[in-house]
């Protein structure tokens, strides 16, 4: 099997995670039968800021080429907020239709959860996430800015077949991956996470996609939890979650409220996914500009999101040898945050590297 692989380092300490996560894919292939090649493209802010150029329309052609997308972070303290993330990360998650967002919120053994008495048992459900509509989809403006009479407008919006090709991801990831195919609970289930007591019109697609759909998947159970009672219980009761699925802006905020309760974002990873099209793979934490440099931040979100690739690309064995890897790595750190590893961004990337090439 071969794969071509674009890789987009980005900014802050976006190319040190990458290269580990590199090294990594690199031990892992040249056991698992498969090869790759890597295309590397230097969008963020540097390039931004030289060129005035984020995401170009060529490119995204480009990477519509490729297998999958490796991207490191975006964000630039020179660039005003906004610029890059919607030129660049938004642009390729809906030029893609990457319309999906899949964010595992998984405690790995020996990370550490600020939330007293949970462990690894309780904290193990995955988040998919709509990812090309709601509030993101930019409808609205401002008539008579500037004044006290302005009127600012952001509207929420869905398609049937948005939400519907959404849910289906969540059935068939539930399905798949739920606890009972994992055999760590009794049935695999899905929630679905909403408003809809105030979002009335939104919530009245939802609820009746996911009714219709449900019965096509009698395998697996499905629930509705409002979005603020979701925060609470993903705090008080997390073992109560298997596969949550919820709207855009709604999972933007609940995914970094699981990321927090995993170990926080040096262990946060991601995949902003078209199951019919070019996915991309990222770790959730940001550019970090205070750790650049260093060779101290944490680089196993990263690795966790080229681990997401692979078992993306069906390279399932290839995953699970690297989320041992993984597991090793924590067992040896001294923490998951940036500096207070006990170890370098490279060593922590060696660790991992080395455990995948030789078992
Ligand atoms: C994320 C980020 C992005 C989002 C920003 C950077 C546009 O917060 O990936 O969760 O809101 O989706
Ligand atoms: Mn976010």
């Amino acid at each position: 099997m071969h794969y071509d692989i674009a890789v987009i380092p980005g900014d802050g300490t976006g190319p040190e995670v990458v290269a580990q996560a590199l090294k990594v894919l690199k031990a892992t292939a040249s056991y698992a039968g498969f090869d790759y090649g890597l295309t590397p493209y230097d969008f963020g802010g540097e390039r931004y800021l030289r060129t005035g150029e984020t995401l170009p329309d060529s490119a995204i052609e480009e990477l519509r080429g490729h297998s999958a997308i490796l991207l490191g972070a975006i964000g630039h303290p020179d660039v005003a907020p906004g610029i890059l993330e919607q030129g660049v990360l938004l642009k390729a998650r809906f030029a893609l239709d990457q319309y999906i967002n899949l964010r595992p919120v998984r405690l790995i053994s020996g990370v550490e959860t600020p939330i007293k008495g949970k462990g690894p048992k309780d904290i193990d459900y995955a988040v998919v996430r709509e990812n090309s509509g709601g509030m993101y989809t930019g409808m609205g403006g401002n008539s008579r800015p500037g004044t006290k009479d302005e009127v600012a407008i952001q509207e929420m919006v869905y398609t049937y077949d948005q939400v519907a090709r959404c849910l289906k991801y969540a059935f068939e990831y539930a399905r798949k991956y739920g606890k009972k195919t994992r055999g760590v609970g009794p049935e695999n289930t899905l929630a679905l996470i909403g408003k809809s007591n105030v979002l009335t019109h939104m919530y009245k697609l939802w609820n009746r996609v996911f009714a219709e759909m449900g019965t096509d998947y009698p395998d697996v159970k499905r629930e509705y939890y409002h979005v603020d009672a979701t925060c609470l219980y993903m705090v008080l009761t997390p073992e109560m979650f298997d596969v949550m699925v919820v709207e855009n802006m709604f999972g933007d905020i609940i995914t970094d409220l699981g990321a927090v309760t995993q170990g926080g974002l040096g262990v946060a990873a991601g995949g902003n996914i078209n199951p019919e099209g070019v996915s991309m793979f990222e770790p959730i934490g940001g550019t970090a500009p205070m750790w650049t440099g260093k060779n101290a931040i944490n680089p196993l979100a990263a690795i966790g999101a080229a681990q997401m690739m692979l078992e993306h690309l069906g390279q399932s064995e290839a995953a699970s040898r690297i989320d041992r890897g993984i597991a090793l790595a924590v067992s040896k750190m001294r923490s998951m945050v940036a500096g207070e590893m006990g170890m370098t961004t490279t060593e922590v990337g060696d660790l991992v590297a080395e455990y995948v090439a030789k078992s």
